[in-house]
């Protein structure tokens, strides 16, 4: 495992050395069931080394560009602000009521057309996140295989069909023209890396917030960006990634063997005091600030700029809608997972909290 800042920014950055080319095991008992989904996520980005990587990752790139997130914004905007405006003051679920659905319409954004193909998506996507609550309760973990599979079949019809191809999006099918199933493969990829981890970091940092009486009224459009780099830091939704030692090398002295796989714990990189002043403090004007929440070098999160401004609309539209809001009853976390982090229900309401916050 690899937690200090130096060492994760290292291994990040040498992909010749720290392969990513470590496609998660599935159990024997749902390979053939997951074999349509298993079969495309190897072709992923997670998964591919240069210099296959950096001709997958261009188009993806382009799809997610500067300019076309910020072209998004006010209909982002738009979204979180009318999605605040139907909750109610007396109690939500900030995850389920508004974090989810917002992140999932943003991706849906991107992927789908208005109508009946977004509500398929939407729907498919609310399957998936219901499903992945607890790895280890039987019920949850079917109902994850079963909308994972489902996702992947989805997609997969649309491109036998023929017809019309979204939710894949025409500059991933014209990037690879005649290969259907990398095109397929990469829209999946969009579905599964953009819902969840906005929406968790959505909820977790409005968790954050709300912790302590003094933050949420300091939320700010002055304070909004540092408010969401910094929860980025604090309670990011993705802990780690993995890579594998292409070759016998060492980190910060200590061996790693030719082959080893290595937990790359960019969560606890985030709290080292070697980089960051008093790592605990939540404070939003920490400048700088280079937290590795969506990793870093070759692999850096292309989605990293539409999360902030989809996270950034969500609590700007969420501020103003109950300008004094706080936590309403138990938080449930997601329980044995060690990469993503996250509540599966954060309850709140308007109004100070039992402490008059
Ligand atoms: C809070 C939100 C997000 C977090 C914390 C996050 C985190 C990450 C991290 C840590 C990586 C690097 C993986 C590695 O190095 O092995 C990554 C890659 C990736 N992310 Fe995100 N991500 C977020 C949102 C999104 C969104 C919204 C999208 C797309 C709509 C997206 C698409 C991707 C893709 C396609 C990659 C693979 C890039 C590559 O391997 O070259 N992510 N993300």
């Amino acid at each position: 495992m690899v937690t200090g800042h130096a060492d994760v920014t290292a291994v990040l950055r040498d992909p010749a050395t720290f392969s990513s080319a470590v496609v998660p095991r599935v159990p024997p008992r749902d390979r053939a069931r997951l074999a349509g989904f298993t079969d495309w996520s190897a072709r992923w980005l997670f998964f591919q080394d240069p210099p296959e990587h950096s001709v997958r990752r261009a188009p993806v790139s382009r799809a997610l560009s500067p300019r076309t997130v910020s072209g998004l914004a006010p209909s982002i905007d738009d979204l979180a602000l009318r999605l605040a405006a139907r909750l109610p003051a007396a109690g939500f679920d900030v995850l389920l009521d508004y974090a989810h659905p917002l992140a999932a319409r943003v991706v849906a954004g991107l992927l789908c057309r208005p109508g009946p193909e977004t509500e398929a998506f939407l729907a498919r996507a609310r399957a998936l996140e219901r499903a992945d609550a607890d790895a280890r309760d039987p019920a949850a973990r079917e109902a994850g295989l079963t909308a994972m599979a489902e996702a992947t079949q989805a997609v997969r019809d649309q491109l036998a069909s023929g017809a019309r191809l979204a939710p894949v999006p025409a500059h991933l099918r014209a990037a690879w023209p005649g290969d259907d199933d990398t095109a397929g493969a990469h829209s999946l990829m969009l579905l599964f890396a953009g819902v969840e981890t906005t929406q968790n970091l959505v909820a977790n940092a409005v968790h954050l917030l709300l912790l302590d009486a003094s933050r949420w009224p300091a939320l700010t459009p002055a304070t909004l960006a540092g408010t969401v780099e910094e929860a980025t830091r604090l309670a990011p939704p993705v802990l780690g990634v993995l890579r594998r030692a292409t070759r016998e090398t060492a980190l910060s002295g200590v061996p790693v063997a030719a082959g080893a796989e290595l937990v790359v714990m960019t969560a606890a990189a985030n709290r080292d005091p070697a980089r960051f002043p008093d790592p605990e403090r939540f404070d939003p004007s920490r400048s700088p600030n280079p937290h590795l929440s969506f990793g870093l070098g070759p692999h850096y999160c292309p989605g990293a700029a539409l999360t902030r401004l989809t996270a950034q609309a969500a609590l700007t539209a969420l501020r103003a809608r109950f300008p004094r809001l706080s936590l309403d009853g138990p938080v449930t976390w997601r329980a044995h997972d060690p990469i993503v982090h996250a509540p599966t229900s954060l309850p709140v309401r308007a109004g100070p909290g039992p402490a008059g916050g």
